[in-house]
């Protein structure tokens, strides 16, 4: 019985991916395995967003042909599409690459490869809805589900790899979503996940399944229609500002199970560098998007991503993100240095900045979010959280760790008979990017 370790790099949409990957191994006889020591293949699952991700498939690849037993290696995902047999030729312990198209054909893959065939290809399109029936058997977590709802993007901006990585938007059928959610209900899942790179532009082919459900997009009626399923605990990521519709906030206004969180990223402050990413809005339009999230009755966190050092970004440009980012008081944001991918409308700008630069005004960023964020999490002290208990804290064998429906990470004392459970925890301490506290 050959052994089968699959390695997941970046997204949710990624581990999503690794999950049906594994899934469909499992179903065709492969036994799956997590030590390197004991795998006959190898896959890793790659990401290509920022080229320090991709290097990493390289070096990965190095380590694994290091080993004793030297299995068979395969690449996945983003990098596999993008690369193609490119790949063979600079790495010629590549066995296969499979496209992010091609997880419904993995099985078929795997068992070419290990009958001796090499260099074995496979970056054709997926076949039309076929991935979207796989239901994964196991998943990252057993209280957390990530399920996605679109796939691809139509957006183009011009510094992003994902719509030639992963295609053009795909809507998975409402139906089928639901019917999944109800699964994962009845199999004691407490959280789901509705994952897609824009997740707003949610547009099925048909109502099938949203019919009973109002709303003014696809998204804000598929939100509706999955929080009447019960589920706990339900958040979306993630958003793209124009088409964030205030209806998204009005739907989570209306269910208490859909979550205090929305993930909406500005990219930049400024408007001449917006544009220049193709972004498609002004900075005042996405104060304009933001305003009901903010004036919520509903309590709800916005967060953010931010790319500093754009082609052309000059310190003023960066002054304005920085502006931008006092007056929104993100409760988080990940910040990214520019990232050149070839083949993007971007990559053909002149002005590059310069690395150290570029490293400056991430950490710039970094100190004054450090300080709002600061502020934020200490407003959580004295209040009491409802907290998902996800497992042990990794920090501390007594603590166990869980997140709040704004997403914030919790540690807090207690049993772990309670993992799976969800529980009021009274905040005593903020730190950085989690919150400390005692069972209520
Ligand atoms: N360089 C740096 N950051 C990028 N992102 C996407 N493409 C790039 C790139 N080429 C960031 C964006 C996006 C997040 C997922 O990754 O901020 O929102
Ligand atoms: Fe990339 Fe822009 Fe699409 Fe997001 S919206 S995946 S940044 S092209």
């Amino acid at each position: 019985m050959s052994k089968i370790l699959v390695e997941t790099y970046g997204c949710q949409m990624n581990v999503s991916d690794s999950e049906k990957i594994i899934s469909k191994l499992r179903g065709s006889g492969y036994d799956i395995t997590a030590t390197p020591e004991e795998a006959d293949v190898i896959i890793i699952n790659t990401c290509s967003i920022r080229s320090k991700a991709e290097h990493k498939v390289y070096s990965r690849i190095g380590e694994i042909t290091q080993t004793s037993k030297r299995p068979l290696v395969g690449l996945m995902g983003c990098v596999a599409q993008l690369e193609g047999d490119r790949i063979f030729e600079h790495a010629s312990q590549v066995a296969f690459v499979v496209g992010t198209g091609g997880i419904s054909r993995i099985s078929q893959v795997v068992e070419r490869v290990l009958n001796g065939e090499k260099n074995v290809l496979d970056i054709e399109e997926r076949a039309e809805e076929e991935d979207w029936d796989i239901s994964p058997l196991e998943r990252h977590s057993k209280y957390v589900a990530f399920i996605p709802i679109i796939e691809g993007c139509n957006k183009f901006c011009t510094y992003c790899i994902v719509p030639y990585s992963r295609g053009r938007e795909k809507s998975r059928p409402a139906d089928e979503i639901i019917n999944e959610v109800l699964l994962l209900k009845a199999q004691g899942y407490k959280e789901i996940q509705l994952i897609g790179q824009n997740v707003n532009s949610y547009r099925p082919l048909t109502e099938r399944g949203l019919e009973q459900y109002s709303g003014a997009t696809s998204f804000s009626k598929l939100l509706r229609a999955v929080a009447a399923t019960d589920m706990p605990r339900i958040k979306f990521t993630t958003s793209f500002p124009r088409d964030f519709h205030s209806d998204i906030v009005a739907a989570i206004e209306e269910n208490d199970n859909l979550c205090n969180w929305v993930h909406l990223p500005v990219q930049s402050g400024n408007d001449r560098i917006l544009k220049s990413m193709r972004r498609g809005y002004k900075t005042a339009d996405y104060l304009r998007r933001i305003e009901p999230v903010l004036n919520s009755k509903r309590d709800i966190a916005l967060t953010s991503d931010v790319i500093v050092g754009f082609p052309g970004e000059s310190y003023q440009d960066f002054e304005d993100t920085l502006k931008l980012v006092e007056q929104c008081q993100f409760h988080g944001l990940y910040i990214f240095k520019y990232s050149q991918r070839n083949g993007t409308p971007a990559s053909n700008l002149s002005n590059d900045i310069p690395e150290d630069i570029k490293t400056s005004r991430f950490l710039n960023l970094e100190i004054l979010q450090r300080n709002i964020q600061k502020g934020i999490y200490e407003g959580y002290v004295g209040k009491s959280v409802s907290v998902l208990v996800e497992g042990l804290s990794a920090r501390s064998a007594d603590d166990l760790t869980g997140h709040t429906t704004c997403n914030k990470v919790v540690n807090f004392r207690g049993s772990s008979t309670l993992v799976g459970s969800i529980v009021n925890v009274g905040i005593s301490e903020a730190k950085t990017n989690s919150l400390y506290g005692t069972l209520k």
